[in-house]
This record gives structure tokens, C-alpha cells and sequence, in this order.
């Protein structure tokens, strides 16, 4: 076995007697092989494997810099290393490892958000599909591209639910839904492990960031949670749980506190309720230095008793903050910290290290040729391109004015986006050398499309930010002989992401102005918006008649794009956020509860729930999106109207392709509980379809409903279904349904 290469000689010697020279130790589990390991190891050695750094190539976070890692990593006081990738790095510090008493192999984990080198859709837009099969096949891709190049380990998937767009790591998520989330973070996880750990081609995921990291306070990044754990259980964990379910090897924590303690202190969350209740197995990464975090908190004194708390609380790793390895014997030696803790942890790395096959080959993951190979996959650009298309959403198309026809004679493509390269990636991407001839811009994915006879007028008309109106001029010129005026707008990709919060989530600068003048001139005019967040451009959306929205879409943006545009593509994304009016609406999102004064529509202020200002209702709603077809919804048929417990309850309803393209029609399932013992929101998501019609064709649909949807958190925190009414609501969007109504009767 090459197991042995690899291991010290006092291990070589256990490993033979107990594992190698008998048929019996060769069924042996990981279980106890990691066993065995442990009690070889020295404390030092344990808390080294729970102590993570960042390598000398990047950064994602603040970097600590102690000059000595290397040496560290020799004396095996590392047990993982982020941010370094690619076969020479990896292999270079695995050796190092190997120099180790006990060679334990690194673990190098990676921000692998959405694609490495084939950049797909950000995850935000990549949720707008509602296509889990192609999400997962976008995870599958990132892991293959990924594990080629020495990573062993994703960052990904985000599951934290997003209420708030001001919150710039929406762009991250799967927007503002439980039941969306859930589904995508197992499509996420299973993409990124799939055919199990220990395949050269499957990374670890990790769900993150755990928890409610999503909910900080006026969307600012890193900031204070405070919510109820029904809430909590409610909307923020379901992800969480999915991710788990689906057999996610890691989770990360957060930076925020929860209700007054922070994540990675958190003791409720990590080990009653994770590795408690859930009966985790993996292990926890703290995130980007938030043990020591903790002490600006306000929660730990000092590092020693971060260490303290994190550990305690059931974090097993700790990234890049050094508090483990500076305190963690101190913490031991003084008590306060039990080695039966530190155990669990390093067991549970181990473990990991084992169905990786790292144990095996070190350097299983780092091979040259398998580099080299998935370099440049076509297949993976092509994989990227559908995600792409999958991900668009149409907000607007007055008069069927897409798709536009390649025969068009002049276009004039305006906007600060039409030549965007770095652009089109979003954030939590890598820049490659190549970036410049391999990412296809809008400007080159419109002129790859059209008839050879079309003539492309392009004019920026204005920068991103700023107030100058230059540029004006030049668009108008451009647009005076245009048959089409199509304008590439929206937010820079680095202004949504980590630490990218914004109070003003406005289409920026003279934007708009740009877009009005365009529109001024007469001509039809498209609008695309490039952003990682719901925007605000209120004006844009009344006035002009065609809006794809666009997010960030990765190596193959301009082509996809272009393939929306001239319908070689009908749209079918549906919108995972809600896009508000306005920042006052925020936090904005469907399944709100009906309150003791529900307005009874937007224009509705007498004495209700309601802004004397500003309708209730989004600008756009959750589950919107418009196709270039036309999808007409029967009435609802239930088999029955009561439904007991260990019975099934089906809802049908046919729909029909009414206008003149083939499309797909994301059909959505939302239930209301009535009447309840705690208040219930006005609808839920607990169920969708994406079916493909033939125009002029008619599908039934079918959603079979049983007691498990019909369960919520009571005050008790008793996950169960109570008798009595129901709705259900089968619609295109959160908006737009048709209901009809049952009773539950335990
Ligand atoms: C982020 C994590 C990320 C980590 C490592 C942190 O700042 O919050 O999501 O995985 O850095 O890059």
C-alpha cells in the first residue's frame, strides 16, 4: 500500500501490526484508522492539524503575517492552508508536510464560488434558473477544474438566506427563499462531492456561513444578528440542514453574533444543534479570523479566551487567526479546555483527510497532465454558456420587442458594460492572463450572432460612477442611425461581495439620464443590468420597453447574452429576490405574515400596514420572469379537499403554451396555513416545476402535498403540522396564482 510511503516510522510499525498484515484490520474503518493515527500524536501535533493558514500567493481577508509558515508546516503545525492552488504550490507544500513527524497530509481549501477557471454565472444569478440540474452540473464543473490543480476543498456553497440587497454577499446565495435555498444547497453540495469523497475529481463543500449571517443589521456587512430561534429555524437553518443532508463534508461559521453571542463562540449552534440534533460528522472552519474576532466583539478578553470559546463551542479549525495555535496547550495545561475536545476536533479533520485518500497519496489532487487537461475544456465553456443563458431573467418586453432579428441593420450598443471583460466575472472570481481573448463581452457575443451585414455602433456613453455627461453626445450619434439601441448598465462586479455593503442600490451615476436620453430619441431601446444584487431603477423599468437582467455571468457572458437577444434562447429565469422600490422597503420579501392590518392593495394607507409613501408591493416581485412566450394557468383540481395525516393530497393544474415560441415555465407551488398557533406567512414556497412546452402545447402539472409541508416551528420550537384551513397557490410568480383552498384534519 502506498499508505506507508507517507507515514512515520512509529506509525509504519502500528500500521503494520495492526492494519496492513491482517485481512480483518484491512476492513478496519476510517473510524479507526484516525484512531490509530491519533494516539500516535502529540498535543502540539493535534493543534497543529486544527490551525489553518493562508498561502503567500493571495488573500482573501486580512493577512497575519508571521514570515514562518513554511517551517511551521515542517514541524506539522498546520493542518490546512487556504488560497494556494495550482499543482506546483500545493505539491510544494505538501512535500513540506511530508517532512513532518508525522506526515499528516495538508488539506488546501479555496474560495471556489462559481467556477475557477471556467467562470459561471455568480451564484445569485445562477439561482434565477431554478434549474438544479444545471446548478449542480456548474458545481460539477467547479470541482473538476478545482481538484485538478491540488485543491481539496471549496469555500461553497453559501447557503445563507438574503433578505436584505443593500447586503452585498447576496450576490453569493440563493436569494431570500428557504425552499429555493434548500434545494440549490444540495444540488451544490452534491455537484462539488459527487460520486462521494475520495474520487480525484470531487472537492469537500462547505456550508457556510453558519448562521443567519445573512440577517446582519442594515444589510452591513459582518454586522449584529438578533432574531428569534423560530425565525432562525424557520427561514435561515432549512439551508443549512439541506447542505447537510446532502452529505456537505465541512461547514463554516460566521462573524456575526447570534442574539448576543458570536457564531464562532457559539455553542448552540455548533455543538447542540449541529453536531448535536443534526449529528453532524465533518468538521467546522471558523471564518477569515473571526476566533479573534471575537475579542472586538466584546465576548472574549483576549485571544486565550477566544481560543477558549471557539474551541468549546465546537469551532475545529481556526482560519488564519493563530488563536488556537498561540493558546490552545496554555488552555489545556490551565484546564480550561479538555484534550477530549481538542480529540473530537482533530478526529474529525482527520477523518476527512482519510476519505479524501490523502493519506494514500498526498498528492493524489496535484498531477501536472489532469492540470494541464482541464485547463482549457470546451465541454466546461460550453456548461457555462447554458448556465448563463438559464440565469437571465426577462423583467420587460413590451410589444414582443425581443427577441430582435440578426438581420437588423444597425445596433447601436451603448453603456459602460458593452466592453466589459473583468466585469462580466463578478466578484469572488480569479483574473487569469488570458481573461482579455477568453472572456466573450457583450460587444463580441452580439457581433458573433449577427448577420455579417450588421454594423455595430458602439459608444460607452458614461462611466459606472461619476456625474459626467461627456460621453452623451457620442451615444446620441451612435444612436441616431441605430434600427435598435442596446444599453449594457448596472453596478461594478467588485460592488457587490464581501465587505461591498451599499446604502444605495440606485443604478449609479448619470445612468439612468444615459437611459433617458437613449429613450428620447425614439428608437426601441433594450436595457441590460449587469449586477450581483437587485437594483433600483425605477424609471428605467416604467419607461423603457425591453429589460433583461443580466447579473455577472461569467467567461461566457457576451454570448449568452447575444443568444437571449436574437432568440436563439427564450428566456426562463425567475427572480430569487425581490427587487424593492426603493431602499425604504428593505428588508422586502414575499412570505412576510398578513399583520392585524393588512392593506387591502398598494394604494391602501387608512390606518393599515402600509407607507403613506410607497406602495407595499416590490417592483419586482420573488419568482417573476417573463419568457418570449406566453403560459396560460387552468384552475387548480385537488383529488380531495381534506387531508389527514399519512395521506396525500395532489394539485393539478394544465398549462398551456399560448404564444408563438418554444419555452420552459417555472411553475411554483405556495401553501398558506390560515389559522394557526403562531402566526403563518401569507405564502410559502414548498414546491416548483420547470417544465420545456412546445408552442401551442398543454402539460399537467402535478405537486403532491403531504403533512411535511404543511409543518412550521411553533413557540415551543415543535416542528409539526396543526388541523385546519389551508390555500394553495399555483402561479408563474409569488404574485401571480391561481388558488383554491383544503382543510388539514390530523
Ligand atoms: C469569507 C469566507 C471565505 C473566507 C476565505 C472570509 O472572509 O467570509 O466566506 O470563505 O474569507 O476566503
Amino acid at each position: 500500500m502506498k499508505f506507508k510511503k507517507f507515514v512515520p516510522v512509529v506509525f509504519i510499525v502500528f500500521f503494520s501490526i495492526n492494519i496492513f498484515s491482517s485481512s480483518i484490520a484491512q476492513q478496519k474503518s476510517i473510524d479507526a484508522k484516525v484512531d490509530s493515527v491519533l494516539k500516535l500524536m502529540t498535543l502540539d501535533e493535534k493543534i497543529g492539524q486544527m490551525n489553518q493558514y493562508n498561502g503567500d500567493w493571495e488573500a482573501t481577508g486580512p493577512i497575519t503575517n508571521d514570515g514562518d509558515k513554511q517551517n511551521q508546516i515542517r514541524k506539522g503545525m498546520v493542518g490546512s492552508m487556504l488560497n494556494v492552488t495550482g499543482v506546483e504550490h500545493t505539491r510544494l507544500l505538501q512535500q513540506m508536510a511530508m517532512q513532518s513527524r508525522m506526515k499528516i497530509p495538508l488539506l488546501f481549501g479555496q474560495d471556489i464560488i462559481h467556477g475557477y477557471r471556467t467562470i459561471f454565472p455568480i451564484p445569485l444569478a445562477e439561482a434565477a434558473s431554478w434549474d438544479l440540474f444545471a446548478i449542480e452540473k456548474s458545481a460539477r464543473v467547479a470541482a473538476v477544474e478545482a481538484s485538478a490543480v491540488g485543491v481539496h476543498w471549496t469555500f461553497a456553497p453559501m447557503v445563507d438566506i438574503a433578505r436584505d440587497p443593500r447586503w452585498g454577499r447576496v450576490m453569493e446565495g440563493a436569494g431570500e427563499d428557504p425552499f429555493l435555498g434548500s434545494a440549490i444547497a444540495k444540488a451544490r453540495v452534491q455537484g462539488f462531492q459527487r460520486n462521494g469523497l475520495g474520487n480525484t475529481d470531487a472537492v469537500m463543500a462547505c456550508a457556510k456561513h453558519f448562521a443567519a449571517y445573512g440577517a446582519a443589521v442594515g444589510g452591513r456587512d459582518y454586522n449584529a444578528v438578533d432574531m428569534s430561534l423560530r425565525q432562525l429555524h424557520e427561514i435561515y437553518l432549512p439551508p443549512f440542514k439541506a447542505a447537510l443532508d446532502a452529505g456537505a463534508a465541512t461547514f463554516m461559521n460566521s462573524f456575526n453574533d447570534l442574539n448576543g453571542v458570536p457564531a464562532t463562540g457559539n455553542k448552540y449552534l455548533q455543538r447542540d444543534l449541529l453536531k448535536g440534533q443534526w449529528k453532524f460528522k465533518g468538521f467546522v472552519v471558523s471564518d477569515w479570523g473571526s476566533v479573534r474576532e471575537m475579542i472586538n466583539h466584546g465576548y472574549s478578553k483576549n485571544n486565550y479566551e477566544a481560543a477558549m470559546h471557539a474551541t468549546n463551542a465546537g469551532s475545529d479549525m481556526d482560519m488564519e487567526s493563530r488563536s488556537y495555535i498561540q493558546n490552545l496547550k496554555q488552555l489545556v495545561k490551565d484546564k480550561k479546555v479538555t484534550v477530549a475536545v481538542i480529540d473530537d476536533a482533530v478526529k474529525r479533520i482527520l477523518k476527512k483527510k482519510f476519505e479524501m485518500g490523502l493519506f494514500d497519496d498526498p498528492y493524489k489532487f496535484s498531477n501536472i497532465a489532469r492540470e494541464q487537461q482541464q485547463f482549457n475544456n470546451a465541454a466546461h465553456l460550453q456548461a457555462s454558456q447554458t448556465m448563463a443563458e438559464k440565469s437571465i431573467v426577462l423583467l420587460k418586453n413590451n410589444n414582443q420587442l425581443l427577441p430582435l432579428s440578426k438581420q437588423i441593420k444597425n445596433i447601436a450598443l451603448i453603456g459602460p458594460f458593452v466592453k466589459a471583460v473583468r466585469d462580466n466575472l463578478g466578484f469572488w472570481s480569479y483574473s487569469w492572463p488570458d481573461d482579455t481573448a477568453r472572456v466573450v463581452t457583450l460587444y463580441q457575443g452580439i457581433q458573433n450572432k449577427v448577420s455579417s451585414t450588421t454594423k455595430l455602433l458602439y459608444a460607452k456613453g458614461c462611466d459606472i460612477d461619476d456625474q459626467n455627461k461627456n460621453g452623451f453626445e457620442e451615444a446620441l450619434t451612435a444612436a441616431k442611425d441605430a434600427d435598435v439601441i442596446i444599453m449594457s448598465m448596472g453596478e461594478a462586479s467588485n460592488w457587490s461581495g464581501e465587505a461591498k455593503s451599499r446604502s444605495n442600490i440606485h443604478l449609479p451615476g448619470v445612468q439612468e439620464e444615459l437611459i433617458k436620453a437613449m429613450q428620447a430619441t425614439g428608437k426601441p431601446v433594450v436595457v441590460l443590468i449587469n449586477a450581483g444584487r437587485p437594483l433600483i431603477f425605477n424609471w428605467t423599468a416604467d419607461n423603457v420597453p425591453a429589460i433583461l437582467y443580466t447579473w455577472w455571468l461569467g467567461t461566457k457572458a457576451g454570448d449568452a447574452i447575444a443568444n437571449v437577444l436574437f432568440g436563439d434562447y427564450n428566456p426562463s429565469a425567475k427572480l430569487p429576490m425581490s427587487f424593492p422600490r426603493t431602499e425604504g422597503q428593505i428588508p422586502i420579501y414575499y412570505n412576510h405574515y398578513n399583520t392585524g392590518r393588512p392593506a387591502a392593495n398598494d394604494s391602501d394607507v387608512n390606518y393599515v400596514s402600509a407607507y403613506i409613501d410607497l406602495p407595499n408591493s416590490p417592483k419586482f416581485c420573488f419568482g417573476y420572469g417573463l419568457s418570449y412566450t406566453s403560459f396560460n394557468y387552468s384552475a387548480i383540481t385537488l383529488n380531495k379537499t381534506k387531508l389527514k395525516t399519512n395521506e396525500k393530497l395532489e394539485a393539478t393544474i394544465i398549462i398551456t403554451n399560448t404564444g408563438n415560441y418554444d419555452g420552459e415555465e417555472v411553475v411554483q407551488l405556495y401553501i398558506r396555513d390560515m389559522v394557526a398557533s403562531v402566526v403563518r406567512p401569507v405564502k410559502e414556497l414548498k414546491g416548483f416545476q420547470k417544465i420545456f412546452l412546445k408552442k401551442g402545447e398543454s402539460k399537467t402539472v402535478k405537486f403532491i402535498i403531504t403533512v411535511d409541508d404543511l409543518k412550521f416551528y411553533n413557540n415551543e420550537l415543535k416542528y409539526a403540522a396543526e388541523s385546519g384551513a389551508f390555500k394553495i397557490f399555483i402561479g408563474t410568480s409569488s404574485a401571480e396564482v391561481k388558488e383554491v383552498g383544503f382543510i388539514f384534519d390530523k
